[in-house]
């Protein structure tokens, strides 16, 4: 059928044509900032799921709708090895700048633009241009630790929001890729900011091994996130993100058509966006049928593998690579590390580096119990698929 109607071509980071059986999650972000705008106790959230699974379109739908009901949204995403201190500044500078032009907040904002202007100088990030009516103010997030001049900022952030009716939601992608000290230091933040009752939030996503990572951050980050994991699509919710918009293009699928693409990609968004993009194309239409549906498999399949499998092993030095092959020829995970060492000829101590490497990459994530699996669904087929 005509790509230039299709619904399914992929677009970096785009919405999916039909967000599918995400609404408990979206309604519990609806809920929590409308709670957070009312002053009442509202609990951040922690979006936590494998790779492709959809939590950036997540992550984005609740800003938009976050957007709609009066919050100011800040987004960030934390590419590996960057400070939170420098991702977040530009982020806070914008919402302070914005609620500084209301006047019942403008004293508030102020007062937090001159904590920003300590809080860059001792964390050394370059502000460009002048800030009108900044005086230095002592005492204020100038300590050069996060854990103590973040929480300063939050706060005189959720006043100002507060005094200006409204709020603030702030959008962590890739949480998993922040140090351990950052994520305190958020987490003890947002702890001040539910103490006080402030209108501020956040709105995290990232590998299943965060929600680890948070409870030996802060112990008490159990009561101040919901962590909602983000898995593969229900049968339903995967049919409907396919057959919807083949509808709306009046076109249509049959139901063995349908039922084949739902069944083979598990559920997995990745996957069927990708065989629904590469199926259309494929199709004499109006109707698509069950042998178009199969004949581009294969088509599909070597499309992941150039793509979305590929550019994750490509990060990979040869022994991290030989690494998870090893797991991968084990057949489906989880995998126990003893099993790994055995069928490598190693010993587990001595493959403790590589282990830790390919899980700081984001490749793979030690689960409960110390099992070892991977953070991209299906991986483990894509590799046997290489040898
Ligand atoms: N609920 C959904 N229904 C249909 N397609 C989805 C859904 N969520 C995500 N997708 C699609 O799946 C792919 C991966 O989504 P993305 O948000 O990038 O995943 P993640 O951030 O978890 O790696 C994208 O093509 C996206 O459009
Ligand atoms: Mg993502």
């Amino acid at each position: 059928m005509d790509p230039y109607r299709n619904p399914f071509a992929p677009g970096a980071g785009s919405r999916p044509p039909e967000l599918a059986g995400r609404s408990a999650i979206l309604d519990m972000a609806r809920i929590s900032c409308g709670r957070a705008l009312k002053g009442r106790n509202a609990r951040s959230i922690m979006l936590l799921g494998l790779r492709g699974v959809g939590k950036t379109v997540l992550l984005n739908e609740i800003g938009r709708n976050a957007e709609q009901e009066g919050l100011l949204v800040s987004r960030v995403e934390s590419p590996e090895g960057e400070s939170l201190a420098r991702l977040i500044f530009p982020e806070m500078r914008k919402v302070l700048r914005s609620l500084s032009s209301v006047a019942a907040a403008k004293h508030l904002a102020t007062r937090g633009l001159n904590g920003l202007r300590n809080f860059a100088s001792i964390f050394k990030i370059e502000m460009a241009g002048v800030e009108v009516g900044v005086e230095p103010e002592p005492g204020l997030a100038e300590t050069g630790d996060l854990q103590y001049d973040l929480p300063d900022l939050f706060i005189l952030i959720g006043k100002a929001a507060q005094a200006a009716g409204r709020g603030w939601l702030l959008l962590i992608d890739e949480v998993q890729y922040l140090s351990e000290a950052d994520l305190s230091a958020l987490i003890v933040s947002l702890h001040r900011i539910s103490q006080d009752g402030l209108p501020v939030l956040m709105v995290g996503a990232g590998l299943p091994q965060i929600a680890r990572l948070a409870g030996e951050a802060k112990s008490y980050s159990e009561r101040l996130f919901q962590y909602p994991s983000v898995g593969p699509l229900d049968p339903v919710s995967a049919g409907q993100a396919i057959e919807k918009p083949v509808l709306e293009e009046e076109a249509s699928i049959t139901p063995e058509a349908l039922q084949t693409i739902v069944e083979r990609t598990k559920g997995y968004p990745f996957f069927i966006q990708e065989w629904a993009s590469v199926v259309w194309d494929n199709s004499e239409g109006p109707e698509i049928t069950y042998a178009e549906v199969d004949h581009s498999y294969a088509e599909t399949l070597a499309r992941l593998d150039e793509g979305f499998f590929k550019v994750r092993i490509d990060r990979l030095t040869k022994a991290e690579v030989q690494f998870v092959k090893a797991m991968a020829q084990l057949g489906d995970g989880p995998y126990a590390m003893a099993d790994v060492a055995k069928s490598m000829g190693r010993t587990q101590s001595s493959l403790g580096p590589v282990r830790a490497s390919v899980i700081s990459k984001g490749m793979i994530y030690s689960s409960d119990h110390g099992y070892l699996d991977f953070t991209v669904p299906l991986f483990d087929e894509f590799m046997r698929r290489q040898s």
